[in-house]
């Protein structure tokens, strides 16, 4: 439709059905009996009518009878406008791929952009048309449970995955696109003591610096959606706080998307002592340009009588609702309002062979080598192989929360090994996975086979529920049971491989200090079996590198590789220097930093050549080093440029990612990997409050990790 017949459009609906596109229930509220309301939905007092009317149902999942709920409440009602389907898509729909966690650890936006593109095709067919992700929240702290959602703790690489993501998901806005919806606008992920929900205090520059980042790339992608967080910034709820749903998002980002609140924001916006009643978030969340409410009435109950009081404009109400008749017009809604299912569609698409392609390309590419005493690769000669622990036979290792994707559709590590391994193996859960597991039972079991192994590959980690919304942990070490079942299997067998599933960092030192092999597959998705076989037998040589620090303690969190120096810094874990920034009873350095990951060979990294050492303004310097395979397998690395800024206006952190190449070497094989460094690259929210370049001193730093010391000097003058 034309603009202008949209607009004809709204100038036709009653108050009623333009606040009713403001609302949002879940598909669960809307339990139909019969045809009549009868879930939570009718309890807010929306009648039949009012449901047919909704603007959008959240999470109508298949056996809803997705297409029922259109048309039993919808079309077949005479509503003018169709009904939109908005839906958590994390990490794939019908085929999961890793969580983003561990999808960021490839540090391929391309990939990225395939994984969403592929879970958008799979929900778009069964008639979903806006998604609730991507998730864009910066992370520090691995106590927070949804840092599994998260692309991790670095500004560049959320701003790489935010653009991949948002074009994965919308492309040219086809049938086969969805909306994407950058989520949880902004600082969630630096809650308080990383407890979910819990207060955000952050100041303007580390805002502007770290949070906003990723955010303002997914707007200029052309991110159709977003959601403000639940949490405080500036002691106000996000949909209540002006500053950033307008002043920033609207007013200096140009961002003219449709934004919707978070589950059962709007009343908690009370529950903060911030809204005195129900009209005042009303009033406040439509000043804020909140244009949809999740999952509460309060817009459809309160907006009518404010319009009446002259506290609110049908102007603010129709500008909300034209954003959203917009959006859905975009999404080709009016003509096809994607309420017909085709069973046929779903069977030809839904784990299609290409699809599992991609969902084991992205499990290879997103598991990490945290340590290889040369235990891997595993060769098939071998005789016996004891797979053992609570990961190795389930199939249930597609990660949390994976939309309408199943563990009976997903590779199990067994099947994995079995459809590559011709010997002979063993097998033993050896203990639970659950946090409060205390049966002993299965070690015995375990170690006797180990006992009769040449390998025992060791699946450890956590449970899948120990990861996502509101699952944040005081401890994020493995339970003790599993260091029992570690500590007894290694015993019997020294030649072991530890496996670990985890959707967090964790504070495995006790682990790390022991096991021959760690290698971390995250929650890998559908074909997470396929992967970890394919990774151990050396099919592939595992590339990911951490896109979160591992940290030695739980005592360490928040901790990140982009800190700035303090006055007191302590580079030396090795003794103990008296009133420094440090600890007395442990390490400042993490186990394992942002940026890191073994490969099964190795790469030597040149010094850098810089085409000259000053430049100023309009000019730009190129940064290049030749890096070598010097092993003898043909492996991925990523190449990562860091950079410092020695002097600022305000501190800046110790280093940054600005750049990175991944490329592939055979054995003896070299590449020259370069990067152009500008003025855009050296910018930052400084005093002035705007972004801008200062001019100064700075290292560039170019390796496999962000704690590579190849630099070289230069000058911004
Ligand atoms: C949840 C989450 C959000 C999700 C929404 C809809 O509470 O915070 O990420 O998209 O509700 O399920």
């Amino acid at each position: 439709m034309k603009d202008c017949e949209l607009k004809k459009l709204l100038s036709e609906m009653t108050i009623e059905e333009k606040l009713l596109q403001l609302t949002q229930m879940p598909s669960a509220y809307i339990v139909q009996d019969g045809g009549e309301v009868t879930g939570p939905a009718w309890d807010f007092g929306l009648t039949n009518n009012d449901v047919s009317r909704l603007g959008t149902i959240l999470n109508a999942r298949q056996e809803d009878k997705i297409n029922q709920v259109h048309d039993d409440f919808n079309m077949k009602n005479g509503s003018k406008v169709p009904m939109a389907i908005i839906a958590d898509v994390t990490h794939g729909f019908k085929t999961g791929y890793p969580v983003h966690l561990g999808l960021s650890c490839s540090f391929d936006g391309e990939l990225v952009k395939d994984c969403t593109a592929m879970a958008a095709k799979e929900s778009a067919i069964v008639g979903v048309s806006m998604t609730c992700s991507t998730m864009l929240d910066l992370v520090r702290d691995a106590r927070w449970g949804r840092v599994v959602e998260s692309f991790g703790e670095d500004p560049y690489l959320g701003e790489v995955m935010a653009k991949a993501s948002v074009e994965g998901f919308q492309g040219d806005f086809g049938k086969y696109n969805v909306a994407a919806c950058p989520k949880h606008f902004v600082g969630y992920g630096a809650s308080i003591a990383g407890r979910d929900y819990n207060t955000v205090d952050m100041n303007e520059y580390t805002l502007r610096n770290f949070y906003l980042p990723p955010f303002k790339s997914a707007v200029d992608a052309g991110a159709e959606l977003l959601m403000p967080a639940f949490n405080l910034l500036d002691g106000q709820p996000m949909i209540v706080n002006k500053k950033l749903m307008v002043d920033i998002l609207r007013d200096e980002w140009g961002f003219d998307g449709v934004t919707v609140s978070d589950y059962n924001a709007f009343p908690e916006a009370i529950t903060h002592g911030v809204c005195e009643d129900e009209k005042a978030v009303a009033l406040n969340a439509l000043k804020c340009k909140v244009d949809i409410e999740m999952s509460t009435p309060i817009y459809f109950n309160n907006l009518k009588e404010l319009l009446a009081e002259g506290k609110v404009t049908i102007e603010d109400i129709d500008e909300s609702v034209l954003r959203i008749l917009r959006l859905k017009n975009k999404l080709g809604l009016f003509e096809n309002p994607r309420y017909s299912q085709s069973k046929k569609e779903q069977d030809e698409i839904f784990l299609c062979p290409e699809h599992r392609a991609l969902a084991l390309k992205a499990a290879e590419e997103s598991a990490v080598l945290l340590k290889n005493d040369g235990v891997l690769p595993i060769f098939k000669d071998i005789k016996t192989i004891a797979l053992i622990g609570p990961h190795s036979k389930t199939n249930n290792i597609i990660g949390p929360w994976g939309a309408e994707c199943l563990p009976e559709d997903a590779i199990s590590v067994m099947q994995g090994v079995k459809n590559l391994y011709n010997g002979k193996i063993l097998q033993e859960d050896g203990c639970a996975w659950d946090l409060d597991a205390v049966d002993e039972s299965g070690i015995k079991k375990a170690v006797k086979i180990a006992k009769r192994a040449d390998t025992v590959i060791l699946c450890l980690g956590e449970a899948p529920t120990d990861s996502g919304e509101g699952t944040s942990k005081l401890n994020i070490d493995l339970p003790e049971i599993q260091y029992k079942l570690f500590n007894e299997v290694y015993k019997a067998n020294k030649n072991l491989i530890v496996v670990l599933f985890t959707g967090r960092p964790l504070a495995i030192k006790r682990l790390a200090d022991k096991a021959p092999a760690i290698l971390n597959i995250w929650w890998p998705g559908t074909e997470g079996g396929n992967a970890v076989a394919r990774l151990l037998f050396g099919e592939k040589s595992p590339c990911g590198k951490l896109s979160m620090t591992f940290p030695v303690t739980v005592g360490q969190c928040p901790i990140y590789y982009n800190h700035e120096n303090t006055g007191r810094p302590r580079s030396d874990d090795t003794k103990r220097i008296p009133f420094s920034s440090s600890y007395i009873d442990g390490p400042n350095k993490p186990l394992y930093p942002f940026g890191y990951g073994l490969s099964y060979t190795n790469f030597e990294y040149s010094k850098i050549e810089l085409s000259q050492d000053k430049f100023t303004t309009g000019e730009n310097i190129l940064a290049s080093v030749t890096v070598k395979n010097t092993g003898k397998y043909t492996a991925k690395e990523v190449v990562q440029l860091y950079i410092k800024d020695e002097f600022g206006s305000i501190a800046r952190p110790v280093r940054e990612l600005k750049g990175f190449e991944k490329i592939e070497l055979k054995p003896n094989e070299e590449k020259t990997v370069s990067f152009v460094i500008d003025e855009k690259m050296l910018a930052y929210y400084g005093v002035e409050r705007k972004f801008c370049a200062e001019k100064g001193k700075f290292v560039a730093y170019i390796g496999g990790d962000s704690t590579t010391d190849n630099g070289t000097k230069f000058e911004l003058v």
